[in-house]
């Protein structure tokens, strides 16, 4: 029998222990990448749901990699959530809560026209801050975002109920 998407990407991730810090266990999508069947199976799966959008968004880094593979499978353009201070041209920022500290993303406010059909991407779905942070950052500049793709979902960490009521789909919920 073929392996289920959430069975093909299990079996493409590395566990890493104690990284970024004693006590977590990070799950790295770099072998998934480097396997060409896998990153196929992974861009084909999610682009399969979002056929109709304009725009694929990603979040830095890990999204852009996802995020940019999907949008050329569906033949539309590629905008980078980058983190402050990267992005050369005019700019919409959203900052955002951490445990410790905030964050703040941006845009190229520019690249995005008004009303615009905008599929996120990420590689993980943790808390869902960077997810939410995202989402809110895309609308406030006129965009119509249609739901978030990710690879992986870490279901304890509560990131799917702070996206309550908006389209989230993970290929793996671990
Ligand atoms: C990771 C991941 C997501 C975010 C998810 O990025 O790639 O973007 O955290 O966490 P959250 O749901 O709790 O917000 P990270 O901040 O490690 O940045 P990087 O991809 O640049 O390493």
């Amino acid at each position: 029998m073929s392996r289920t998407i959430a069975e093909l990407v299990e079996g493409a991730l590395r566990d890493i222990p104690d990284f970024p810090a004693p006590g977590v266990l990070f799950k790295d999508i770099t072998p998934l990448l480097a396997d060409p069947t896998a990153f196929a199976a992974v861009i084909a799966d999610m682009a399969a749901r979002h056929r109709a959008v304009q725009l694929v968004a990603g979040v830095e880094a890990r999204g852009f990699v996802i995020g940019a593979a999907l949008a050329h499978a569906l033949g539309v353009g590629f905008i980078p959530v980058r983190k402050a201070g990267k992005l050369p041209g005019r700019t919409a920022s959203l900052s955002y809560d951490l445990e410790y500290g905030s964050a703040t993303i941006e845009v190229h406010a520019d690249d995005i026209p008004g009303g615009a059909r905008v599929l996120l991407v990420d590689d993980v779905l943790a808390t869902g801050g960077t997810a939410v942070a995202a989402w809110d950052l895309l609308e406030s500049v006129g965009a119509e975002v249609t739901g978030f793709e990710v690879i992986i979902e870490l279901a304890a960490l509560g990131g799917r109920e702070r996206l309550a009521g908006r389209d989230v789909h993970a290929l793996l919920t671990v």
